[in-house]
């Protein structure tokens, strides 16, 4: 199988999975607990149907939208995710590149295995520091400082990750960094001794946004640790207006999941939302994010741009949750697994075949630009 081979999601992860060693495959593809909510993610988007309307003159398609005051071509943007590097030698250099060659905006991730301040230099496109919020609030300033010299314009705090996850596939194989591999895990890694020799030939594994701040070296500071340990579970309203304030620019909160704390964001000066559930992978048994999706624009849609992220696999599911009123959708795993199966060049095809599918989708559905597409083009089915 190869990198021509892929033309949906399910074919790059299949790619994916015979190119990595199980314990990351499975670290990219699982979720906690008992993956209710990873599973269901995906099916939400089956509960309802697009209505099309036809004999539109649909010669010109435009996909472009405004979100955050950053100008997109595309309503969809990669979302940050944690240890790219692992996945393929390229990593976040990959994913900042192949965004760009798109006119998308990326996220950089705390736990991102390439600085923001490289990224943000070669890159013109919007990037996203995807902030975790710690207990030592010096470190908090240090780091956004850090983002703003970078002359990164977005902030989105994850405020649904205040405490790790139950990853069980991961406690199977022993997936941790640095690693605590299982032996049967240690035994996935030596099927796939090809990923062990590129792993080895490129730059040293690091985490350069928390490097300077926290000691991962030897074995003093496991992720699990880091996210028990430095993370402040007390992190409140308060807290984050203050950051608010102090960013001074676009900020989002990302893992909203509620009108209410909707609402209680554009409060505290807000500027977006992501309604996420961190895509199946922290509290199982939570909402889908686009099942959540009406009622929170309903709710405050006309205060804040409204985004989501969860389950999303085809152009169909980006053009649904538009319809509903999200001004952008963010991808994970659509873009993870072609990360992982051919780096940059996995990514730029994966978002090509996104492109095709949008814009195939939005003439066929009678909308020419993302404004058109409303409530009107959709219809639930009876429970
Ligand atoms: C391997 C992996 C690592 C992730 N790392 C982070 C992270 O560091 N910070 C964060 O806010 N979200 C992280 N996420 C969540 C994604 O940003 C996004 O919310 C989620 O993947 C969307 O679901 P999807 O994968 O079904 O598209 C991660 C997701 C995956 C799959």
């Amino acid at each position: 199988m190869r990198l021509s081979d892929c033309h949906n999601f399910d074919d790059f992860r299949r790619l994916a999975r015979r190119r990595l060693p199980g314990p990351i495959f499975n670290y990219i593809d699982g979720g906690a607990d008992d993956e209710v909510t990873l599973r269901r993610n995906r099916a939400a988007f089956e509960a309802c149907d697009l209505v099309p309307s036809v004999l539109r003159g649909m010669s010109d398609v435009d996909l472009s939208v405004t979100v955050m005051g950053q100008r997109l071509a595309l309503p969809v943007y990669l979302s940050p995710t944690a240890l790219q590097r692992l996945f393929h030698h390229q990593g976040e250099r990959a994913t900042a590149a192949a965004a760009e060659a798109h006119g998308t905006m990326f996220g950089v991730s705390s736990l991102g295995t390439v600085s923001m301040e490289e990224l943000a230099r070669k890159h013109r496109n919007p990037q996203v520091y995807q902030f975790y919020f710690h207990k030592d609030r010096g470190l908090n300033r240090a780091m956004m400082q850090k983002a703003k010299d970078s002359g990164i314009k977005v902030m989105m705090l994850t405020v649904d990750s205040i405490t790790g996850g139950n990853r069980e596939r991961d406690l199977r194989t022993g997936f941790a960094i640095p690693f605590r591999l299982t032996a049967a895990g240690m035994a996935q890694f030596a099927m796939k001794p090809m990923w062990g020799i590129n792993y080895l030939r490129h730059e040293k594994f690091s985490l350069p946004q928390l490097d300077a701040h926290i000691d991962m070296k030897g074995d003093t500071l496991t992720i699990g640790r880091y996210f028990t340990e430095m993370l402040d579970p007390a992190m409140d309203w308060d807290d984050v207006a203050a950051m608010v304030a102090e960013w001074g620019g676009p900020f989002c909160l990302k893992g909203v999941m509620s009108a209410a704390d909707a609402r209680r964001a554009a409060e505290i000066g807000c500027t977006g939302i992501v309604l996420s559930n961190h895509g199946g992978r922290q509290l199982d048994g939570s909402r889908a994010a686009f099942d959540a999706l009406d009622e929170v624009v309903q709710a405050a849609g006309d205060r804040l741009d409204v985004m989501m992220d969860g389950g999303v696999t085809r152009g169909t599911h980006v053009l649904k949750a538009l319809s509903l009123g999200a001004k952008a959708v963010g991808l994970g795993r659509y873009y993870l697994f072609p990360l992982a199966a051919a780096g940059q060049a996995g990514i730029e095809r994966a978002l090509t075949q996104m492109t095709a599918e949008l814009q195939r989708g939005m003439r066929l559905a009678g909308a020419r630009r993302v404004a058109d597409l409303t409530r009107d083009n959709l219809r639930f089915r009876p429970a």
